[in-house]
Formats: structure tokens, C-alpha cells, sequence
């Protein structure tokens, strides 16, 4: 049997070295619980990235594609198949939209969204031809395709992978008047945000940021498109955390927890007005709407109303602030805490870069449980939505006994 360090070493030997996860090598997970090839067991506090909101292996999801994939798994939008339109009923009514327009992945959503925005722009708006602008705001993450390394500020994402897309604007995070600047020019199609900045470190806006620019993009015919592949489906405490804010957006991109991290499953979706500018032919995916991502689509929400996941995100998320909070308050190896539901994070008292949060993780998976660093000395903390109170204070003792072990 091959140990975590032989495989380590496969992937380094074989792999591009695109990543650098923690040396931990999972086999097995369930629930709130992941296990290594040494059999150990783990609390999960990533739930890769806010994919496993509905916990590892939810038997309903699995049911759904077990028994889907052993019907049909994929036909290509060359022909219909007897699934997608029960799953575009199904969704556009969840959410409250027109129409849907189902991919894969998170950047492809994200994508689909911004040639959408310029396809309304030219069609609806009347912006001249190829001159449509979207803005963005520094510190967004949505992937890792051209596209979306285009609108990055993180040097990471792009150095040495220029030239970018042109028609982009970048404006500062939680900058009411920097909006209000770009929207006066009236080739501008949209304005695409993260409710909450999930990559960035958890970033949290204003409380009136998000509907005030919603607002302001309306009063000038602009597209408000809402990336909440991270913070939708429960994660913050609601459904959608612009549910918090009371408004719609005009593009919902989804991605992540739609599958309950089974596989690949995005949308995006739109009112009839901006979704059917898009013409036949003019975009797609082979594997987009494929019937085992609709019926695992379908479960997978229905978790999340069944199971009022949303709800236990609020509640527990208020339970882990509060906890932290304090800790914070009488130590001084943590200066922040922030977060909403049960998408949270803290941030270390150390240089951005330096090897801290990356020691607590290890330690912290040491004493089992697994979390990541991000941007050096932030830590986020997203355990699945299923998480109870009893394990949630026996996670965050967790927590606060390894952080306990590097005060400063
Ligand atoms: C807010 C947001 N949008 C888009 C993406 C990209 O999703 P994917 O990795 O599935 O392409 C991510 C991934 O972390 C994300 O956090």
C-alpha cells in the first residue's frame, strides 16, 4: 500500500506543480469528516473551497448520480435529453429567474456571464460595437482562465501570463464613489462582484456596499452580476448572500456546493430580456446540462432547503464568530475575525507571507482538522453546512489550542 508520502512524491514526480496543498492525502469522506490513507480522521474546515456545503458524500446526492449515470450520462446539446428542461424548471423557480444556462465550472459561469453582459450590452444598451466595458474590483477571484486572470490584482494569478482581455476596468473593493465614477461612462455593460470576497481572505463590505451598488447600476442601465460561486447555496446563512441585502441581481453566477462537491456543476442566470440575446451557436459546453449534473443539481439544492442548511449556517456562524471573537479579545495572535454564516476567516498577527498561518494549519491538522492559509497570514474556516453545535465547540477548541501554541 502506498503511504501519503509515496503518493506526495507521485504527484511532485508526475503533476505539474501548479499547487501546494498541505501534506495530507484523504481517501475517504463523509459528512463533516474526511479520512487519510493512514486512517485518520479529520474535521474538514475547507470543504474544498465551499463545494461540500451539503458534507462529504450526502447519500441523497449520491443516490441521484448513481442512479442517473447508469441511465444516461451524456447526450451533448447536439440532442435533447429527457432531463435538462425538468432541471431548468426546477432552478429558474428556486431562484426566482427567467431562464438558466447551465456549465461546468465556477470560471466558466463566470465567463458565460461576462459575454453575456456583452451581448445585452450591444443588443439592449446599444453600446458601439466592441467597445462594451465590465467592471471589476481589485482583490476578485473567479478563476483561472484569461478571462478571469484578466480582472485580477493578485500578481500571482498574473505574472507572466499577459497580454490580458481589453474592455475591463478594475475599481477598489467597497468604493461607492469609484462606481459611481465608472458607471457615468455609458459603455459600461456591467459590474461583476463577489458579495463577499471569498479568495481575498473572507473580505467583507459595508453592510449597505452591495444594495447601494445595485442601485446605482440600475440607474444606469447597467448589469449587476453577482458571483456567489462561493458564498451562494447556504454558505453565508442564506440562500444567496445577496439574499442578506434584500435584491436580485441581474446575472446569478453559481457554481461549487450546485453539485454538494460531487462534480463540475455551474449556471448562471438571468432574466429573458438579457439571457436570450444569446443566440443558438454562439456558445456552449459539451458536458454543460449534461443529465447527471441536473439530477445532481436538483438534489443537491434540495439538501440544502430539506436539511435548512442555510439556517444552520447562520446559527453556527454566529457561534464560531462569537468564540473566536473573544479568543481575539485576550490574545494577541489574532487581530481579526470576520465572516458571515459559516464562510469565516481570521487573520494572523504576522507579516503577509510569512509562514505562520501555514504552521497553525499544520498543526491544527496535526490535533485533526483541516483548514488553509490564503494570502499568507489569513486563515479561512468553511467546515459543511451540516456541522453541529457539539462538534462546532469541539472544532473551534481545536482551534484556539493550536493558536494558543504560537502567541506571540
Ligand atoms: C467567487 C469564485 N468565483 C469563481 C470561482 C472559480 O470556480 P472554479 O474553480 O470551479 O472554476 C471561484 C473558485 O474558488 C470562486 O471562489
Amino acid at each position: 500500500m502506498l503511504t501519503s508520502k509515496n503518493i506526495i512524491e507521485l504527484e511532485y514526480r508526475y503533476g505539474a506543480h501548479n499547487y501546494h496543498p498541505l501534506p495530507v492525502v484523504l481517501e475517504k469522506g463523509s459528512g463533516i469528516f474526511l479520512w487519510d490513507v493512514e486512517g485518520k480522521k479529520y474535521f474538514d474546515f475547507l470543504s474544498a473551497y465551499s463545494a461540500v456545503n451539503q458534507g462529504h458524500c450526502h447519500p441523497k446526492i449520491i443516490s441521484a448520480l448513481v442512479n442517473q449515470s447508469q441511465k444516461l450520462t451524456l447526450t451533448s446539446r447536439a440532442f435533447h435529453n429527457n432531463i435538462l428542461g425538468q432541471y431548468e424548471k426546477f432552478i429558474t423557480q428556486f431562484f426566482a429567474y427567467d431562464k438558466v444556462l447551465p456549465m461546468n465550472t465556477g470560471v466558466e459561469g463566470g465567463e458565460t456571464a461576462v459575454k453575456l453582459a456583452r451581448k445585452w450590452g450591444y443588443e439592449v444598451k446599444k453600446i458601439p460595437k466592441d467597445s462594451a466595458k465590465i467592471v471589476f474590483v481589485e482583490g476578485n477571484f473567479w478563476g483561472r482562465t484569461l478571462g478571469a486572470i484578466s480582472s485580477s490584482t493578485d500578481p500571482s494569478s498574473t505574472n507572466g501570463f499577459g497580454p490580458f482581455m481589453p474592455g475591463y476596468e478594475i475599481i477598489p473593493y467597497n468604493d461607492l464613489e469609484a462606481l459611481k465614477n465608472s458607471l457615468k461612462d455609458p459603455n459600461v455593460a456591467a459590474f461583476m462582484v463577489e458579495p463577499i470576497q471569498g479568495e481575498a481572505g473572507v473580505v467583507v463590505p459595508d453592510e449597505n456596499y452591495l444594495l447601494d451598488a445595485y442601485n446605482m447600476c440600475k440607474s444606469k442601465n447597467v448589469l449587476f452580476i453577482a458571483d456567489e460561486v462561493q458564498t451562494g447555496i447556504g454558505r453565508t446563512g442564506k440562500m444567496l448572500c445577496c439574499d442578506h441585502h434584500g435584491f436580485k441581481p441581474d446575472i446569478l453566477i453559481l457554481g461549487k456546493a450546485l453539485s454538494g462537491g460531487v462534480f463540475p456543476v455551474s449556471a448562471i442566470l438571468a432574466s429573458d430580456e438579457v439571457m436570450l440575446t444569446i443566440k443558438p451557436g454562439e456558445h456552449g459546453s459539451t458536458f454543460g446540462g449534461n443529465p447527471v449534473a441536473c439530477q445532481v443539481a436538483i438534489s443537491a439544492l434540495n439538501v440544502i432547503k430539506e436539511e435548512k442548511l442555510a439556517e444552520n449556517a447562520q446559527l453556527m456562524g454566529e457561534v464560531f464568530r462569537t468564540r473566536l471573537q473573544d479568543f481575539a479579545d485576550n490574545n494577541n495572535i489574532v487581530t481579526k475575525v470576520r465572516g458571515k454564516g459559516l464562510l469565516n476567516a481570521i487573520v494572523i498577527n504576522d507579516k503577509e507571507g510569512s509562514d505562520i498561518a501555514w504552521n497553525i494549519c499544520l498543526n491544527m491538522a496535526e490535533k485533526g482538522l483541516l483548514a488553509k492559509p490564503t494570502h499568507g497570514n489569513i486563515i479561512r474556516f468553511a467546515p459543511p453546512l451540516i456541522i453541529n453545535r457539539k462538534e462546532l465547540d469541539d472544532c473551534i477548541d481545536i482551534i484556539i489550542s493550536s493558536l494558543k501554541e504560537f502567541e506571540v
